[in-house]
């Protein structure tokens, strides 16, 4: 990651990008951000709001102004959400201006680390199961493709999977 000027995390929901991004970024002295939180204090309103009213693609959209406002600068951590990669102007903006970690977990990682969330929009349905796997099949390309490296955060706690992850960049 020597050359790039921010490091940007991808994933889906539940592998880590904010709990093991935070702890990253304070080892590597980077600002920490979350992608869904700079959508939020710039519109003014939540993730699941913007669902509401202008549907995923208006969330898309506002999602990737929000990359390029914050890969803009430099040393920054970026955690993205889980579907920033669908857009294809988001995956250059990410590849142009940071190195890019897919952080893996597995549909059966995320039921157990989601199982008490309520706010995302895309998990309201009640077959989680279903939904995440539908998710990861059509996203695991994209990851793939956007990636500089990935990395498995299975079975390792944010602490641990941050000083394996810290060796590795
Ligand atoms: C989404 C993941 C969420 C958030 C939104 C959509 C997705 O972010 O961006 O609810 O499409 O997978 P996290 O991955 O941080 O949960």
């Amino acid at each position: 990651m020597d050359t790039a000027p921010n490091l940007v995390l991808i994933g889906p929901m539940g592998a880590g990008k904010t709990s093991i991004g935070k702890r990253l970024a304070e080892r590597f002295g980077l600002a920490f951000v979350d992608a869904d939180r700079e959508v939020e204090m710039h519109t003014g309103v939540t993730v699941a709001t913007i669902f509401d009213c202008e549907g995923e693609a208006g969330f898309r959209e506002r999602e990737r102004a929000a990359l390029a406002r914050l890969l803009d600068g430099r040393d920054t951590l970026i955690a993205t959400g889980g579907g920033a990669v669908l857009d294809a102007g988001s995956r250059a903006l990410m590849r142009e201006r940071g190195f890019v970690v897919h952080l893996h977990v597995g549909v059966e990682g995320q039921l157990q680390r989601l199982a008490r969330c309520t706010n995302r929009p895309l998990l309201q349905r009640e077959d989680r199961e279903t939904v995440l796997r539908e998710l990861a099949a059509a996203r695991e390309p994209l990851y793939a493709d956007a990636a500089d490296l990935r990395f498995d955060t299975r079975d390792l706690s944010p602490t641990e999977a941050t000083s394996r992850l810290a060796e590795l960049l």
